[in-house]
């Protein structure tokens, strides 16, 4: 018998990708069936894992929900805030998941919290079994309109943010917009500062109603018409971006935009800075960066600089600080392997892509930002 010493095999397989947002006004209402539209009813259990805070308001509710279906249900809680987003945190899902035994396929985790809880309970999902269905229910505006929307999760590890992770998908997202009405007004900003990103680099709309309601929708906790028609707006750019390009097999995003310089920031000063401050500070410095490039027009960067002031948020933009943001450059350039491919902006809704920023530039641009904090109060433009 001859030996073959040139065989070879190749696998190659596509799988779908499937799930769907769906808005579902007052999830925990028993006579509202989205909790339960997917997966075993009839003596199902569910391991539900929920944000403290949010247990603290709708714990009773949720409890009701579950006992009311006749499911049994474990819930746990996690506590929300970066410093809960830890392998510590996964170990411990994965433990009490566990010793619940769910259904390998008909009894999706639920997560019910904001894109910390679901970006760690994304992760637990992900490796449990390797892999088993979840379900989210987003309640920060962080989670609603960005951290739930996608298939990314995972965990802060060695230092460095999300470093372990995954993509998983979820089985379906529940959009219960009344959840923000008890989050605090910092974290209705925060989220509020990727839906300022998107509106940058690829909604001039958007942004338009942002200078307009924005600052009244965040008033009243997105509860208003408007807030109503940001949210959409925003979860449908979010996924115009997101779908085609789930797997990130195209390292140039758009929604990178605030996300370069951001990541040192916020690992540096995170008793200080929330994730959407810090791409807030990026906006800035990428703004002046495409400004001083001449990119960007004069009017369209007082624009972007103006809708900070606008909707009274005040970017610590003392904590710019030139070498920490070359070193996330730095960070970034391996990440996207090889290259900078960092976001600027080219008008109001218009991005570029450039591969070549300097650290003087960036030292120049924070300069620059310095100067307008002194000043801003004057320069708010009228729109
Ligand atoms: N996976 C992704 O694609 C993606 C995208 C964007 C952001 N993220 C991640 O999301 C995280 C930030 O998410 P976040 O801003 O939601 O933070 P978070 O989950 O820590 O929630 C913020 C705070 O709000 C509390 N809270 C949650 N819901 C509440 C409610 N309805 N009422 C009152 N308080 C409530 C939490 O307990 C916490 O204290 C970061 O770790 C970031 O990396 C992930």
């Amino acid at each position: 018998m001859a030996l073959n010493r040139s065989a070879r095999w190749q696998v190659s397989e596509q799988r779908r990708v499937e799930y769907d947002l769906v808005s579902t006004p007052d999830v925990f209402d028993p006579r509202n069936d989205a909790l339960l539209s997917i997966g075993r009813v009839h003596e199902g259990r569910r391991f539900v894992v929920v944000d403290q805070r949010v247990h603290d308001c709708h714990g009773e509710r949720i409890e009701a929900y579950f006992s009311h279906h006749r499911i049994e249900a474990r819930i746990i809680t996690l506590p929300g805030g970066e410093a809960g987003k830890t392998v510590d945190a996964w170990l411990r899902v994965l433990r009490e998941l566990d010793a619940f035994p769910i259904h390998r396929r008909d009894e999706p985790i639920i997560a019910i919290g904001g894109g910390v809880l679901t970006d760690v309970v994304g992760f637990a999902a992900a490796g449990y079994r390797r892999g088993v269905p979840h379900i989210k229910v987003p309640t920060t505006l962080m989670g609603y309109v960005d951290a739930s929307v996608g298939i990314k999760n995972g965990v802060n590890f060695d230092g460095h943010k999300n470093r372990l992770g995954s993509f998983q998908p979820p089985q379906r997202v529940l959009l219960d917009r009344t959840l923000l009405r008890t989050l605090p007004r910092r974290h209705l900003q925060n989220g509020l500062c990727e839906i300022i990103k998107l509106a940058v680099i690829k909604d001039a709309e958007l942004f338009r109603q942002l200078e307009r309601f924005g600052g009244s929708s965040v008033a009243a906790a997105f509860q208003d018409d408007a807030g109503a028609w940001i949210l959409d707006r925003a979860i449908s750019g979010m996924l115009e971006e997101l779908a085609p390009n789930l797997y990130e097999d195209e390292l140039a995003r758009k929604v990178d935009f605030g996300h370069t310089f951001s990541y040192g920031l916020e690992t540096r000063h995170g008793d200080r800075l929330l994730h959407g401050e810090a791409v807030l500070l990026d906006i800035l410095a990428s703004t002046s960066i495409a400004r001083r490039r001449g990119l960007l027009g004069d009017s369209d960067a007082e624009r972007i600089l103006g809708l900070a002031g606008r909707l009274r948020m005040a970017p610590a933009v003392e904590l710019l600080d030139g070498g920490l943001m070359w070193q996330a450059l730095m960070d970034r350039v391996e990440h996207r392997n090889g290259t900078q491919r960092v976001p600027l902006p080219a008008a109001v809704g218009e991005c570029v892509f450039v591969n070549d920023i300097t650290r003087v530039e960036i030292t120049t641009a924070i300069d620059r930002l310095h100067d307008w904090a002194r000043t801003k109060h004057d320069r708010i433009p009228e729109c």
